[in-house]
């Protein structure tokens, strides 16, 4: 089921060339933290190149209901008057992110210090996340919650009225979390201090500074130290949000096993912490390229070109990198099995706590369409057959999970028979023009 109506299943085609210009939307990440920090300022922050899919439109909700003004002025173009660090109303109704664990963390992590209550839940998929990683550490602060068991929502989070700094560790690599204990560290007086031994997105971080905050990192033997002080006057800023490196993840693949292809992807941001995939995919062997490299606001930006490649081949993706591409192993398995020989994934277990099981829903679609996959708590591997060999024709299951539900529809362009999703529509939650997108490169997408 999608998270809001009935299933929309689609299935895609082979098809032939994918050419022409792919305009992503707006960065998921950036897109939630500009409504949420715009939320913790007094007077107007201005966004443009917001995302508008159903997670940020969550999260615009909920600040609402946590007292700020937050206004669609069209065109991607929104405006968030905010109630100040410290200043979040008692919502009166409950919280509903529906799929996104991004916004109901970060959302719990900016409310937690404040002296209210607020209860949050979701869609059936965000309702079986832990939630527990985000509210452990919210406890240092002296902010509690009740859920369900296993640290589940729905979920009640009493907000503490007199807030103590926190020393924390995150313990998995989530920028959520990290992003969740800023937030809170935000209305506590004195020093939080964060650190990580992975590097994680660090929007939040940038993000803090660019609206006046004084927060800084320190890259040291243990990881990296986020050093943030508390209690600042939050400065309202304009933020252009940068489009998706995630999103353009899906044009580029489809482009690198789509015989004929070529695909210009423009002004996608290239932050160190996201890119992780376009250095793999070179690895690999495509033809990718990053033409116009420029600066825009603090982060590098660049238009990404993308040709058909059937060179690619498989190989060893380091562990360490895969903090910089988390949400991308989905579509990068379906390029694997285009590619010649083994492709494996090691250090990669948060992709078993994302919107879906991400390694047992990609492999058993991946097997239903004719790839061998191998799987393990923390690794797996795709072997591949070569280009133009993918058989395809199954139906796969999206599991409320739009990067699943994307990836399969990747895979079906270049296959042998067409390959189809149950579920189409939790593409919405971050890529509302996906299939109009496709379609104008090319493929062949069909709502059966
Ligand atoms: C996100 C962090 C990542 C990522 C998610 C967005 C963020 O999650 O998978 O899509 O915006 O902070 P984790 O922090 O759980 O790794």
């Amino acid at each position: 089921m999608s998270s809001h109506g009935a299933p929309i299943p689609i299935m895609s085609h082979p098809c032939g060339p994918l050419k022409g210009e792919a305009h992503v939307p707006g960065d998921k990440s950036i897109s939630h933290r500009a409504l949420i920090l715009g939320a913790l300022c007094v007077g107007e922050t201005s966004i443009s190149g917001l995302l508008e899919g159903q997670d940020v439109l969550d999260t615009a909700k909920a600040m609402r209901a946590f007292g700020a003004e937050v206004t669609d002025l069209g065109g991607g173009r929104w405006s968030v008057h905010g109630v100040g660090v410290g200043g979040f109303m008692e919502p009166d109704q409950i919280i509903d992110c529906g799929n996104s664990g991004t916004g109901v963390r970060l959302i719990m992590g900016a409310m937690a210090t404040c002296p209210i209550v607020a209860t949050f839940t979701g869609d059936a998929s965000l309702n079986k996340r832990p939630m527990a990683r985000v509210t452990d550490p919210l406890a240092g602060f002296g902010t509690q919650a009740v859920g369900r068991s296993e640290g589940r929502l729905p979920m009640t989070i009493i907000g503490a009225k007199e807030p103590v700094p926190l020393h924390y560790e995150v313990p998995v690599p989530s920028a959520q979390v990290k992003s969740a204990v800023l937030l809170a560290g935000l209305n506590a007086p004195g020093e939080t201090v964060v650190t990580e031994k992975e590097a994680t997105r660090d929007h939040t971080e940038r993000m803090l500074a660019g609206f006046g905050a004084q927060i800084r990192t320190e890259v040291t033997d243990i990881g990296r130290v986020i050093t943030l002080q508390g209690q600042p006057e939050l400065i309202p800023q304009h933020i252009e949000v940068p489009r998706d490196p995630s999103s353009a993840a899906f044009p580029v693949c489809a482009a690198l096993i789509t015989p004929g292809s070529d695909v210009l992807v423009p002004n996608i941001g290239l932050n160190p912490t996201r890119a992780g995939l376009y250095t793999t995919l070179q690895d690999m062997g495509a033809d990718l390229g990053f033409e116009n490299m420029r600066e825009e606001g603090g982060e590098p930006v660049a238009d990404l070109r993308a040709r058909y490649s059937p060179d690619m081949h498989g190989i060893e993706v380091p562990a360490e990198r895969a903090a910089s591409m988390i949400d991308e192993y989905p579509v990068l398995s379906v390029v694997a099995a285009f590619a010649t020989g083994k492709t494996h994934m090691t250090g990669v277990k948060e992709l078993r706590v994302k919107e879906s099981d991400r390694i047992a829903a990609m492999a058993d679609g991946l097997r239903a369409n004719g790839v061998t996959v191998e799987d393990g708590p923390d690794w797996w591997s795709v072997v591949g057959l070569g280009p133009d060999n993918v058989p395809g024709g199954a139906t796969c299951a999206s599991h409320l999970d739009h990067r699943i539900a994307m990836a399969f529809m990747v895979m079906g362009m270049g296959a042998k028979a067409p390959v189809s999703v149950d579920d189409g529509g939790p593409i919405a939650t971050s890529f509302p023009i996906f299939e109009s997108l496709m379609g104008s490169l090319g493929a062949r997408l069909e709502r059966t």
